[in-house]
């Protein structure tokens, strides 16, 4: 950014959070791990975890491509990031604070934890910019489900499969074994063959499950592309919360803000490949308590009061 604010103290913080009409606040991982739930890309984050236990590349567990060929590398760590029922922490009390002091403009997550909705903040104001386990879908045909019908088998470490691919196989299978035997060659024969021409990967042969969060190799969902600009040109202060701002696009929407708006990191670790007017480096709750305290204002959280 060419254009320097004198934006650059925690009074100046202060006030914007008090003033400001349209707050945009990106949120990653980082604001989740107070309840346990590991961000990414820390030394103690999941990814770093599933290095140490032999993967290469961690982020294969969530790109589409592995993901059709081989689903059980997914399902056997899912349960590791389905979302907890019902928490929610003081930053999340935070946002919605700001949701009922009418000046948040949207909260744009990466999270897939859904802890936004445990929190109250309305769902118009909240764009999951990864989806979430709300639903699952088809690889093959593109069934949609409720998340919460798959959770078991995800606690499982089990492969959900398309409860219509399966009558659909079943059906097929039935009537394959209703004709007679020189008819059934034939059938069996353009049924393999059909299949390998087709070429289908194991995941779309079977018809298995995905809990609709956007892999690498999928697009965001519409609803992203569908506010992101206007919100961009809209907001008259940007708070990046809990992220690391590795993971594009979202993390482009930090140098699409203009200029003139203040742009405020509060996070573990430093984030070193944008600029910031100011960064808050430490625990975002404890951060953000102290700032609401500054002002005045108070989150409705029970651990709010041990911070
Ligand atoms: P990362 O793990 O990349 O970054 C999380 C950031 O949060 C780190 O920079 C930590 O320093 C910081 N952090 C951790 N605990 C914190 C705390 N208590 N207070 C403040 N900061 C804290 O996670 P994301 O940036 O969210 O995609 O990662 C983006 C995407 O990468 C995710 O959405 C995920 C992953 O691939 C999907 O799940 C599809």
């Amino acid at each position: 950014r060419t254009k320097k604010l004198d934006f650059h103290t925690i009074d100046h913080l202060i006030e914007a959070i008090k003033t400001s009409k349209n707050i945009l606040v990106l949120t990653g991982a980082g604001i989740s791990t107070s309840l346990g739930i590991p961000d990414f890309r820390s030394s103690e984050g999941f990814y770093t975890k599933l290095q140490e236990q032999g993967l290469d590349d961690p982020q294969t567990v969530f790109d589409l491509e592995y993901f059709k060929q081989d689903p059980s590398l997914f399902y056997s760590i899912a349960h590791l990031v389905l979302p907890p029922e019902g928490s929610f922490t003081p930053l999340h009390g935070f946002i919605k604070l700001l949701a009922d002091k009418g000046s948040l403009l949207r909260n744009y997550t990466q999270n897939i934890d859904n802890l936004e909705a445990n929190a109250g903040i309305p769902s118009e104001k909240v764009i999951q910019c990864h989806g979430s386990f709300a639903t699952a879908s088809c690889i093959t045909c593109k069934y949609k489900i409720p998340g919460e019908t798959i959770f078991e088998e995800i606690r499982n470490s089990e492969l959900p499969l398309c409860p219509f691919c399966i009558k659909r196989r079943q059906k097929l299978i039935k009537e394959i074994e209703a004709l007679d035997d020189s008819e059934q060659g034939i059938s069996r024969h353009s049924f393999s063959f059909l299949g390998s021409t087709v070429k289908r990967s194991y995941a779309e042969s079977y018809g298995v499950m995905k809990p609709d969060i956007t892999f690498f190799g999928e697009d965001l969902p519409r609803v992203f592309h569908d506010n992101i600009i206007q919100d961009v040109k809209n907001c008259d202060l940007l708070l990046c919360i809990g992220t690391s701002l590795k993971v594009a696009p979202v993390s482009e929407i930090v140098n699409k803000v203009k200029p003139e708006i203040p742009q405020v990191l509060i996070n573990k670790d430093p984030v070193t490949h944008t600029e910031f007017d100011i960064s808050l480096l430490g625990y975002c709750d404890e951060l953000i308590v102290y700032l609401c305290e500054a002002m005045g204002w108070k989150i409705d959280h029970p651990k709010v009061d041990e911070l």
